[in-house]
């Protein structure tokens, strides 16, 4: 494993957002100048790696550039300066075709409030993504199928999205990200809409499928509880940087500054309590406090 290819590079990535009569230089920034006013630096200069098959958790509070940067990776949001590599592939050097290519068929996102098609059935919008990578018709109903049978919806499949709870609705965007066969998925706050009894099944699900089909992602969430159940490494968001990287485990014990501090402090102290009785520490033996109720994880999560 220590000498794998990396599936994912992200080298020294920035953003800065510009109002429009706001002359943008980005060497200005690069030589460690000052924020300009009208301008926002909402991703600066983040580098991370991720090999196959890890679950990177990116955490931080509300305008942190969380959603900023990963929508850098497949440059649905363009960066100012930095590379991004996929399967050692130069995102940032693909021209249109190439990067439409490329978001067809490499990476898959799942949103926050995903926006299902409400004229077409949870079959449809499950194969949609498949239809234009111009998958025919027959084959692409037995893939999104066979998702839908993995998400436990097949019996939805003729359905329409206004008949489904939220996280019904959430599992078929789930659906959709894995019918396209991806490796890198890109999770930004999916289940953030959700209650928390739905969203602690919703974590369950995705451990399971994970268990299953060892995806590597980049799951963002505000909430530290999700962040130790799904993650094998996390950062620590704010202002536009990683102000701490490292497994669930460093994180909790030793937080680099105040900011991480306040995430954690609660957790602390029920990671410590599992850490005592059950021995040596590990991220999916951590008891979270779901809604109040105390959880246990599911070992064996595969990881
Ligand atoms: N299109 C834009 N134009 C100008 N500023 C923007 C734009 N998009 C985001 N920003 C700013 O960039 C910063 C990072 O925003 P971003 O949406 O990435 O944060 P986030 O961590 O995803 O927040 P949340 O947790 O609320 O989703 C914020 O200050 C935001 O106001
Ligand atoms: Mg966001």
């Amino acid at each position: 494993m220590a000498n794998d290819p990396y599936l994912l590079e992200v080298e020294n990535i920035w953003k800065v957002f510009a109002e429009k009569d706001s002359v943008l230089h980005m060497e200005d920034y690069l030589s460690g100048k000052d924020d300009v006013s009208g301008q926002v630096v909402a991703v600066r200069d983040v580098s991370f790696k991720l090999k196959q098959g890890e679950v990177y958790v990116i955490m931080g509070l509300s305008g942190s550039g969380k959603s900023t940067l990963i929508r850098c990776l497949l440059r649905l949001i363009e960066p100012d300066h930095g590379h991004v590599r996929v399967k050692g592939q130069d995102v940032m050097a693909m021209g249109l075709k190439e990067l439409t290519e490329f978001r067809r068929t490499q990476v898959a996102m799942v949103f926050q409030h995903y926006g299902l098609l409400p004229h077409r059935t949870i079959l449809e919008n499950v194969a949609f993504g498949l239809k234009l990578q111009g998958v025919k018709h027959k084959e692409r109903e037995k893939q999104a199928q066979e998702v839908l049978e993995k998400v436990g919806l097949l019996k939805w499949a003729r359905h329409y999205p206004e008949h489904l709870s939220g996280g019904m609705q959430q599992r078929v965007g789930i659906a959709r990200a894995l019918v396209q066969d991806a490796d890198l998925l890109l999770l930004d706050e999916p289940f953030s809409g959700l209650d928390p009894l739905i969203r602690g099944e919703m974590q369950d699900e995705l451990l399971r499928l994970q268990a299953e089909l060892q995806k590597t992602m980049i799951f963002v969430t505000h909430d530290l509880n999700e962040a130790l159940r799904l993650g094998n490494r996390m950062a620590v968001m704010k202002q536009g940087i990683f102000v701490q990287e490292g497994t669930p485990h460093d994180i909790v014990m030793n937080p680099a500054d105040e900011y991480v501090q306040r995430f954690v402090q609660n957790e602390r102290q029920v990671y410590l309590l599992t850490e005592t009785t059950e021995g040596k520490s590990k991220v999916s033996h951590v008891t979270p406090l779901i809604g109040g109720k105390k959880e246990k994880i599911a070992a064996g999560s595969g990881r």
